[in-house]
Formats: C-alpha cells, structure tokens, sequence
C-alpha cells in the first residue's frame, strides 16, 4: 500500500504551478464525448479520476490519444454502446456525468451508481429530477446502475432543490442537446460548473448565465468539434496556500485565477498570513504567529468545502478558539481523530469543529480518510516535530497530480513508500 513519509519542520518555500481543474476536467472529459468531432482538450491533471474516466470513454469505444501528459484528443464517432457499467467506475463520482452527456447525444444513458469519496449520503435525486424534467425516465437497476432514457429531451423549467455543482453540470450536459430552451434556478456558480459551459459553448452549444444562479440553455441539433483548455484548480492551489501558513513559509502559486482564491487569501489575511495577488499568481507569507477565526462551509463563492480539512489543520496551530462548521457534507470531520492524534486539541459536535490553537505537533501514523482530509493530514505532518506516516494515500492520489514532487521542490522532507524497508531508508535520510 502506497503510503507518504514525512519529516516536519522545514517551511514551503518557493513557486509551484498548479494544474488544471479536477473537477472541471471530469465534466468537460464527458461533455467531449457530445460530439463525434475530434476535440481536443489541454491543462489536463494527470490524476487518477480523470485516468479512469478516460478509460471509460476509451471501454466504451471511443477513441483517446494522449498527445503530451496534459492533453488528450477525443474522437467519439465510435462509441458502441451507452452502457457504461466497468466496476472500475464506481470508483468515481463523477462517473455520473456520463449520464448527462449520453442522455443529452444518444437519448440513453446506463450508468454504474458513483462512489467518490466517504463524505457523507451525496445522493443524487437532484440530477434524476432534472433528467426527469427533460423528458427522461430514470430507473434504477439491479446492481445499482441508473438507466435514463427518452424519446426526446424536451427543455424545460428546473428548479433545483438545494445548490448541486454536479447536478448543475449534468443538466448544463443533457439541455444542451435538447430541444427547446431549459432554465436551471437555484444552479451552482463554482467556477468548475462555468468551464464546463465555456466549453459546451466551444462546441456549440448555447447556454448563457453559467456563473449565476439562473442558467439559460438554448438546446443544439449537434455539437461540433474543439479545443480547449481547463481552469487552474482552485482546490490545489489553495491547498498549498494554506500549506504554505501553516508551516509559516513564503509559497506562490502560480497559473491561478485569483479571483477564484479569494475567500481563501481573505482568510489566510484575517488569521495574520501577508497575501500578496499577481494577474496569475498569489503569493503567501506565514507568520510566525497566526490568529483564529471562524469559517462556514458554502457554496461558491463561499468557502469551498475542499478546503474545510485543509483550514481546519491550519487553524489547529493558530492560537486561540476558532470554530468550523461544515455545511454541505455531513461525514466531513473523520480527519479530526487524526489529527488529535498529533496533539491538536478539536472537538466536533454535530456539523461544527470547536479547534483551541496549540503551539506545536508531534508526528505519528494517520490515514487518509479521503482525498482533502489526506492532503491536511500531509499538511500536518510537514509542520510536526519528527516523522509522520500518511498510509493508503489512493484518495490523495485521486486528485493531487504529483503532490510529493511539488512539495519537495519547496523544500518538504517528504517521499511516497510502498515499504517498512522504504521507509528506513528515509529516516536514515533525514
Ligand atoms: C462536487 C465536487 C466535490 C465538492 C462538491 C461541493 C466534483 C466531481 N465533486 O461534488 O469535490 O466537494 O461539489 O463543492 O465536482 N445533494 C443532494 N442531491 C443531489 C446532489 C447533491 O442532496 O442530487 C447534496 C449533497 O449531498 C451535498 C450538497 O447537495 O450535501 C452539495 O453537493 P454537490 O454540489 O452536488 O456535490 P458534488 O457535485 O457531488
């Protein structure tokens, strides 16, 4: 089992590119497969969810050329069938926005039920009333697979229940090629749900309003053929401004939209960080004291639930009583057992974290609970006096590309082991 090793104490210093948007990329992978045009898509992260969406629209028939590690063209012209049913693609969550794209081109979509990460029920009743109100009849199988088919996909008026970024996106999907015009309210307005529209948009479809709570969508005949390439990933790059106070260093992050790191530079500022903001690039520089504060977890442009585990572990050495709460996902502070493993001093109750700052860590052997929590509980170790082990670190894997590397190039004493052996070594090392 893959896990990190780690030795604290050593402040991230330095710049690191950030990558493509995860979460974009997995809905614009699938609304690539609308077309039977080639399309070619660029600033691709090269991590396992998106491996393993490729490998579905590859089972399925369609054609994947790698062109260099972050660009891929997709030509869709022969895909063989709308039943996507791998047990590989459980795996992802996002293998629902299969869904909405074979809905939306073929009228027919047979989908494996998503897994993801363990962060709470995440049912997904908004998207099949959506599929529903487009003229879709959805079914749930035997095995656990969702069948959604229609005559034809007719738009229509959706009002969804509570903010969805994935059910946004897979109705964006399915509207897009309906016939008539569909007005999503309520939708989510992350910056991931308005990529995945520009690039709808680059093939032709016709959606106006994407980053508001009203979107309009004008369905299309057919969508042609594009290239585009993805948003830097808001996630990543405020995981390493955040890594970068907590181990009171001096990090730029480089290839962002900091219009999109906003609430995270405002935050990191409030608890006494300087955040300096370039056209492309946000600059963090810890201090040797930081102070607490309080965060709520909202959708965009709240503060992104991505980011919870990894502020929370920032707030566990910032002196004096912050509190977080979590109000999207319900399973989110599995971390926290943890990290108190390490000496911090959090308590959750219900949906809130009641964090008393304290002045130092001490390393010890943690596992992943899942992909954000994972990069925290790094987050942790490289602040913690002495060795730390993250164990099983597939959920990390799943969106951070190279995230050992990049932390090492800013001066991290950090390395992935897959044995006791390997891990000699490196506490000979350091
Ligand atoms: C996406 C992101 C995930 C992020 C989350 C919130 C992807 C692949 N994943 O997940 O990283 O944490 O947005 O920013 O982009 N809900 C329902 N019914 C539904 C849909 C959602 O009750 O049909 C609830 C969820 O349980 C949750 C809330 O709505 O409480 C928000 O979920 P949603 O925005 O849909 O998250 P995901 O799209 O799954």
């Amino acid at each position: 089992m893959l896990q990190y090793v780690m030795k604290g104490g050593n402040p991230l210093v330095g710049e690191v590119e950030i990558a493509g948007a995860k979460n974009a990329a997995l809905g614009i992978l699938a609304a690539a497969i609308m077309t039977d045009e080639p399309v070619v898509i660029d600033n691709l992260p090269d991590v396992s969810d998106i491996r393993v969406l490729l490998k579905a629209i590859e089972d399925i028939g369609a054609k994947v050329e790698r062109i260099n590690k972050h660009k891929v063209r997709i030509t869709s012209d022969s895909i063989s069938t709308v039943e996507v049913e791998f047990d590989y693609i459980r795996k992802i969550r996002a293998s629902y926005y299969l869904i909405g794209a074979l809905l939306g081109k073929y009228k027919k979509a047979k989908v494996a039920l998503p897994g993801g990460c363990n962060i709470g029920t995440r049912p997904i009743d908004q998207h099949l009333k959506g599929f529903k109100r487009l003229g879709s009849e959805n079914t749930i199988e035997e095995g656990g697979s969702i069948l959604a088919q229609a005559k034809e996909l007719k738009g229509a008026h959706i009002y969804m229940d509570m903010i969805s970024v994935g059910a946004t996106i897979n109705v964006l999907l399915a509207a897009s090629m309906a016939e008539g015009r569909t007005v999503i309210e309520c939708a989510a307005k992350e910056p991931h749900v308005v990529d995945v529209a520009n690039m709808l948009n680059s093939m032709g479809a016709d959606i106006r309003g994407a980053g508001t709570d009203v979107i309009r969508i004008h369905g299309v005949n057919k969508l042609h053929g594009t290239e585009y390439s993805i948003i830097p990933d808001q996630i990543e790059a405020g995981t390493f401004m955040m890594a970068s106070a907590m181990t009171k260093g001096d990090v730029t992050v480089t290839n962002v939209i900091p219009k999109h790191l906003e609430v995270i530079s405002a935050k990191l500022s409030e608890i006494g960080c300087q955040v300096e903001e370039g056209d492309d690039r946000v600059r963090v520089i810890g201090t040797p004291v930081m102070t607490h504060t309080n965060i709520k977890t909202l959708p965009y442009p709240g503060f992104p639930t991505d980011l919870q585990p990894q502020m929370t572990a920032v707030l566990s050495v910032s002196s004096g009583t912050s509190i977080v709460t979590e109000s999207i996902f319900e399973n989110r502070f599995m971390y926290v057992k943890e990290l108190n493993r390490m000496g911090t001093d959090i308590q959750v109750e219900g949906n809130a974290a009641m964090i008393n700052g304290v002045s130092k860590l001490t390393g010890a052997y943690l596992t992943a609970p899942d992909l954000r929590a994972g990069a925290a509980l790094v987050m942790a170790g490289l602040t913690a006096d002495g060795y730390t082990i993250v164990d099983d670190i597939k959920y990390i894997l799943r969106g951070y590309e190279d995230f050992d590397g990049k932390l090492r190039r800013l001066g991290a004493n950090i390395v992935a082991v897959s044995n006791e052996e390997e891990i000699k070594e490196f506490k000979q090392r350091y």
